[in-house]
């Protein structure tokens, strides 16, 4: 596992974009895992510059998102699919029907589910994932639970999710509460992982992730099992290694 320690958020947003920007650079159709959240919105902000300065080319690169909330639709402005769109889908050339995220509007479960296992089976395996970390460990939407799970699941949030989630939303009581996420198998079958970290309230979650035993109450914890993991935080985030 690297670990980068970064000054600041700045800094790991940079260093995130550069290694992305390799990755893309070197295999110009490159498969993604996106993440949502606050701590890849630095790195989106960064890949739109070099985009837009003609170093950075989305035409043959496919993206496929970790999760997505149950019961929201794409102008939903506090969906995963709004966020992408404009964030970085529409900042840059991806082409739209190489971008994909877990349907929301579909609320039967199960379908919604292996519709997105087909769409992972048929584009993956990512070849590069970006993840954050969940205040509680969890990576995409997969929550502390009494396994790991393997493919795509509809996720019941837990509190503490909720909680995080809720600054988003005008009311705590918006944020929905269940969730498509990939599941862990799918992540840990990428064939590079970026774990982005930052900020102090992330910092003892990320030394149980990272140095603690390995153990779906801690989803986070399964990256100890990576072979090509490299986790880059800012020094608040990394402060308890
Ligand atoms: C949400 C997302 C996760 C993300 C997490 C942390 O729960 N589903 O993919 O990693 O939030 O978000 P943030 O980066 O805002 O701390």
């Amino acid at each position: 596992m690297n670990i980068l320690h970064a000054t600041d958020y700045t800094h790991a947003s940079r260093l995130a974009a550069n290694l992305i920007a390799a990755q893309i650079t070197l295999k110009p159709d490159s498969v993604l895992g996106l993440a949502t959240g606050s701590s890849p919105l630095g790195t989106y902000r960064q890949l739109i510059q070099y985009f837009q300065k003609g170093d950075l080319d989305f035409k043959h690169v496919t993206s496929i998102n970790l999760d997505e909330y149950v019961g929201l639709s794409p102008e939903n402005d506090q969906s995963y699919r709004y966020f992408m769109n404009h964030n970085l889908f529409q900042h840059i050339n991806i082409k739209e029907e190489h971008t994909f995220l877990p349907d929301g509007l579909e609320l039967n479960e199960k379908k919604a589910c292996l519709d997105y296992d087909q769409i992972i089976s048929t584009h993956g395996p990512m070849d590069l994932q970006l993840l954050g970390l969940g205040l509680n460990g969890h990576i995409g939407f997969n929550e502390p639970n009494d396994s790991f799970q393997t493919g795509t699941n509809c996720i019941p949030l837990t509190e503490s999710t909720i909680d995080a989630n809720a600054r988003f939303f005008e009311h705590i009581e918006m944020v929905p509460k269940k969730a498509y996420t990939m599941g862990i198998k799918t992540i840990m079958q990428a064939k590079k992982i970026i774990l982005l970290v930052s900020g102090e309230q992330k910092a003892n979650i990320v030394k149980q992730a990272l140095y603690g035993p390995v153990t779906p109450l801690v989803p986070a914890s399964i990256l100890q099992f990576h072979n090509d993991v490299t986790v880059i935080g800012d020094l608040a985030a990394l402060s308890r290694l």
